[in-house]
């Protein structure tokens, strides 16, 4: 008796603790620099920038992300590609999943060798990959994959025009290869260039028929580094700066958390939620390295249909977690 009263006790303590499915930030701290999720198959599937190699964690709740199985699954011994790995992201794409990512030479003084990459996987993210492409020879950092209806797969990341850290985008002619490259908008307000001015980690959002790219606009190493947002206009080709309006910045510093940036989406299990996960700091004057940590927080909308991103969370503060876990 006594040992069916403990089995029921802790029974309901289980079954309230994932009822409740909720989890507080952070999800990875420190090292959880430029954060991508992608939900699949009941799997959260998580990764961010270690440097060194590219590992995803996986867990079932996004709390458990915390504690979650971790799998290297690449190092590189490629002196061009080997060192200063990036921004890793996993997309699918033409039935498999691929990894895109920032790689370069050994050493902090070679980042102007720094190009955008893609790894090939197979039907299961958690599975294994290999080495597929080099997406471009000049220096380009943080690709990601914008979809656009009836115009198909682009590539977007951040590149330099002339002196300005820009985005580029072109399009995704096969899951390795671009077509023709275009500079989609430079940073020339004032929010845009605290320390200097930079645009990167461009990242897609799909609400109510309208397609986002977010970004994160500033220098790292100040508080500044926050995200602004281009908005398409639905029609025009997505390649040209006229069919996009840009608006920001939409998410800054705020409860200690300074430059939250260098974000991604991902859906909640039942597919009815979009989440933001993003990087920031306890330093005040910002941060560029594996200082910063990992947050994730629920996109809400304006009654205008506009992404209402909030300000970034407390440390600890307990939240509900994605609807459908
Ligand atoms: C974070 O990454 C840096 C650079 O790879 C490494 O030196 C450091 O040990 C890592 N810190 C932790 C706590 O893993
Ligand atoms: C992968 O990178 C991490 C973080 O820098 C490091 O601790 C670990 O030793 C690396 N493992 C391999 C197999 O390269
Ligand atoms: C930069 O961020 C700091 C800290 O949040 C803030 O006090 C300052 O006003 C910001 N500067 C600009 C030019 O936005
Ligand atoms: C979208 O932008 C293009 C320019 O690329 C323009 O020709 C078109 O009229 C715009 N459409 C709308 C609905 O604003």
């Amino acid at each position: 008796m006594k040992f069916l009263q403990t089995i029921g006790t802790a029974v309901l303590a289980l079954s309230s603790l994932v009822g409740a499915a909720s989890f507080s930030n952070p999800l990875k701290n420190p090292n959880g620099s430029d954060p991508h999720i992608a939900y699949s198959g009941g799997y959260y599937y998580m990764m961010t920038t270690t440097w060194t190699n590219l590992s995803i964690t996986r867990a079932r709740t996004l709390g458990g992300l915390k504690n979650g199985e971790t799998k290297i699954v690449w190092t590189d011994s490629n002196p061009n590609r080997c060192c200063n790995m990036w921004a890793p992201e996993l997309h699918w794409v033409d039935n498999s999943w691929y990894i895109y990512y920032t790689a370069g030479r050994n050493g902090a003084n070679n980042l102007d060798l720094q190009r955008n990459h893609v790894l090939k996987g197979g039907s299961d993210p958690f599975g294994s990959y290999t080495y597929h492409a080099q997406l471009s020879n000049v220096w380009g950092i943080d690709g990601t994959i914008a979809r656009f209806a009836n115009w198909g797969n682009y590539f977007v990341w951040s590149c330099m025009s002339g002196n300005l850290q820009s985005l580029c985008i072109a399009p995704l002619t096969a899951p390795g290869r671009i077509g023709n490259t275009r500079v989609l908008s430079t940073p020339t307000n004032s929010w845009e260039r605290n320390g200097s001015p930079v645009m990167e980690g461009p990242a897609a959002m799909y609400h109510g028929g309208k397609t986002y790219l977010a970004y994160s606009a500033s220098f790292c190493w100040t508080p500044n580094y926050s995200l602004g947002l281009l908005t398409w206009n639905g029609s025009g080709d997505p390649a040209l700066s006229n069919s996009w309006s840009k608006s920001g910045p939409v998410f800054t510093s705020a409860n200690s958390n300074y430059g939250p940036g260098h974000n991604g989406f991902f859906q909640s299990p039942d597919g009815t939620e979009i989440w933001n996960v993003y990087h920031a700091t306890q330093i005040r004057t910002g941060a560029c390295d594996g200082n910063r940590y990992v947050m994730a927080q629920k996109v809400n909308w304006n009654s205008n249909g506009t992404p209402n991103f909030g300000t970034p969370v407390r440390l600890g503060a307990t939240l509900a977690g994605p609807s459908g876990e």
